[in-house]
């Protein structure tokens, strides 16, 4: 796909890649259908620090992904494979089956006033309608906005209230291994919280639980599909919003990243051969959800946009029903590129270190494992190498990226692996590492993980409605550059190794949340005077909230009983997915002489390392409070 050689080698592609940026990708262009094809200027850089690249092309995101191939060779092969152990279920849908399930929903939208630019919301589990309900967003030129089923109904009443949405997609129920978790009720409180509540809403009512329709509101998947025309695609700018994708940012409001059309597909597209090494006709699974980036690039657009068929699974690595689950959808399904956290690999190991439930199965057509959303420990990565045979891949991304920053790139040159570290930046990143200064860290020496400007086509463009937010998070840090948030070191040959995030983001099971967030709900509790959220160590998620506050002094209840009553008010104000389970009522929290909380103290606290008390700390007796609540020995 888009002419690049095979016999180039990783070094001279990267360099390609920066030294001609507008060169490197308009050849990777050649990959997509456009209806305009892109002009002369490939990048246009004339305000920065906005960049857009292939300004004045136009194209259609939804007729690259289905269309072309279902019109084409592809006709007949299988595009999405629904599997799933929780409803005892299997579908396959062919390109062809797919567009025309897709194009009979772009009907449904259409007739309920949906247009090019407005925005549609999808709350739903992992069933091929949410599929169907993006692609036919895309197919408008309308801008989805999928919310993760996870998160409860005030955090969805935020993302409603932001993107604004003519139309939200639900469904009755979601299925979390044996349970049935209602969605519909969670979304009626969503909207009776929002002050900009949609027209209308569809619900795909699933047969575990049916859920009660609102009268001239609410619609009904089925019946809404039964009595549609086919829409076509609309042509739209590949400047043009795709999706906004709502992330955890350091504060309780989250940040719409949005995403353009052309820069997006021509991204994914390239990202599938040379970093995934997978082809046309190629089983590819990412074991992720759609409510996240990965599921947003690799469930849904990037096999798709290849012609490749991807696996849509409604199960988790271990319980549904066993640890070998992942072994049988690979077998099953002729899966050869897995892309997955982790965690879900931690939690396969954890019920079955011998790996004895995978051995059932044949797993010798699976090619390659890839991880990312977290840090990859070297003995999570030995394992599942030593247990699969295959190259494990770790690579680093961001839901702002959109697709991989760093990689070992399978199709160009795989690299020597180093185990704790993703490799080396991706053609297209120019990754730099900085001090305080704003110069550049030697190698071993730890700084910001920054990108200098342009990043590359198919990451953000901007947060929705909000530049402001966008310059001041991202780009104001370092002139010319752009912040991920984490920090991390090269090595002498170029490697790079993430060392974690340096702000209030945390990743639990690969789920990225934020502690200030927490914080938020945690203060707004009757009873609390003040609080710090920080993310501990944890074996099997990597990392998970832990909770310390500090009561009002005229409170006489029991702090269990407060305490219990926290969990529950970030349960059910973020969702069951913030996994905080602990808070510890404390005194005092150690502060600088200043005020600000030593939250980073407290974490090496928590983690058990050693730590040097901060000379800028007001009390150092605090800290031995805290040692204490976490039953490390005071030093
Ligand atoms: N809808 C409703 N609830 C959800 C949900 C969803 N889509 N996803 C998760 N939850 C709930 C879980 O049921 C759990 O609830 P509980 O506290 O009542 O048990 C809670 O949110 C926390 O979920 P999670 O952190 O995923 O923990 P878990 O113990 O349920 O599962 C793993 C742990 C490792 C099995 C799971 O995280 C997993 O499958 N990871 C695979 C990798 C992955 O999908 N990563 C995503 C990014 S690539
Ligand atoms: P998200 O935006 O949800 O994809 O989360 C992105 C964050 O996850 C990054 O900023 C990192 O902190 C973390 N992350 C993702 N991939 C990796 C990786 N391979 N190694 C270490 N951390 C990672």
């Amino acid at each position: 796909m888009g002419g690049h050689e095979m016999t180039a080698g990783y070094r001279s592609e990267y360099r390609r890649s920066l030294e001609d940026p507008e060169g490197f990708w308009r050849e990777a262009a050649s990959a997509i259908d456009w209806v305009t094809p892109p002009g002369d200027r490939i990048l246009d850089a004339s305000r920065p620090p906005f960049f857009r690249w292939f300004p004045g092309a136009t194209l259609n995101t939804c007729y690259n992904a289905l269309d072309r191939h279902a019109d084409g060779a592809r006709a007949t092969q299988a595009a999405l494979v629904y599997d799933s152990p929780v409803t005892g279920s299997q579908r396959t849908f062919t390109y062809g089956a797919l567009r025309d399930e897709v194009a009979r929903f772009a009907g449904v939208l259409a007739g309920l006033g949906v247009r090019t630019g407005d925005r549609v919301v999808i709350y739903m589990p992992m069933v091929p309608e949410a599929v169907i309900a993006m692609l036919a967003c895309a197919r408008l030129g309308a801008v989805h906005s999928v919310v993760f089923g996870g998160f409860a109904a005030h955090e969805l009443a935020v993302r409603i209230e932001d993107a604004r949405p003519e139309v939200v997609i639900t469904a009755s129920c979601g299925l979390e291994g044996s349970r049935v978790i209602e969605y519909k009720p969670l979304l009626d409180a969503a909207i009776a919280e929002t002050a900009h509540p949609p027209a209308h809403c569809i619900v795909l009512q699933r047969p575990e639980s049916e859920a009660a329709l609102v009268d001239g509101r609410d619609l009904d998947w089925h019946g809404a599909m039964a009595g549609a025309t086919p829409t076509g695609c609309v042509t739209v700018e590949a400047t043009d919003p795709l999706y906004i994708l709502y992330t955890s940012g350091t504060t309780g409001k989250p940040k719409g990243v949005v995403r353009d059309n052309g820069g997006h597909a021509v991204a994914l597209a390239w990202s599938m051969p040379n970093i995934y090494g997978a082809g046309p006709g190629e089983v590819f699974w990412a074991a992720s959800d759609v409510g996240w980036v990965v599921g947003h690039s690799y469930i849904v657009y990037a096999p798709l946009l290849v012609g490749a068929t991807t696996v849509l699974y409604e199960g988790k690595p271990v319980g549904t029903p066993d640890p070998g689950a992942y072994g049988r959808v690979i077998s099953e399904h002729d899966v050869r590129v897995l892309f997955t956290a982790p965690t879900g690999i931690r939690a396969i190991k954890k019920e079955d270190p011998e790996g004895e439930h995978l051995r059932r199965y044949d797993l010798s057509r699976l090619r390659t494992l890839f991880l990312a959303g977290e840090r990859l420990d070297p003995s999570t990565y030995h394992w599942a190498s030593d247990l699969l045979g295959v190259p494990v891949i770790d690579h680093w991304w961001q839901t702002e990226s959109g697709w991989p920053i760093v990689a070992n790139c399978m199709g160009i040159e795989p690299l020597p692996i180093k185990a704790g570290s993703p490799t080396k930046p991706v053609p297209g990143y120019d990754v730099r590492i900085l001090d305080e200064a704003g110069d550049e860290c030697p190698p071993g020496v730890d700084g910001a993980v920054t990108i200098r400007l342009p990043l590359p086509p198919g990451t953000f463009t901007t947060l929705y409605h909000d530049e402001e937010r966008f310059v001041g998070s991202y780009l104001s840090r370092y002139d010319g550059f752009y912040l991920s948030g984490d920090g991390g070191h090269f090595d002498e040959d170029g490697y790079l190794f993430i060392m974690g995030r340096v702000d209030d983001v945390i990743n639990v099971a690969g789920h990225r949340l934020s502690t200030g967030e927490m914080e938020e709900v945690l203060a707004g509790h009757a009873d609390v005077a003040e609080c710090a959220v920080i993310g501990v160590h944890d074996e099997l998620k990597g990392q998970v909230p832990v909770g310390f506050v500090v009561l009002k002094g005229t409170v006489d209840r029991a702090p269990a009983d407060i305490a219990g009553e926290l969990v529950a008010l970030v349960r059910n104000q973020i969702g069951a997915v913030a996994s905080l389970k602990r808070v510890e009522i404390v005194p005092r929290l150690p502060k600088t002489r200043s005020g600000k909380i030593l939250r980073a103290t407290m974490r090496s606290i928590a983690d058990g390392k050693e730590t040097v008390t901060p000379s800028t700390i007001d009390d150092p007796t605090i800290l031995d409070e805290i040692r204490t609540t976490l039953g490390r020995t005071p030093a």
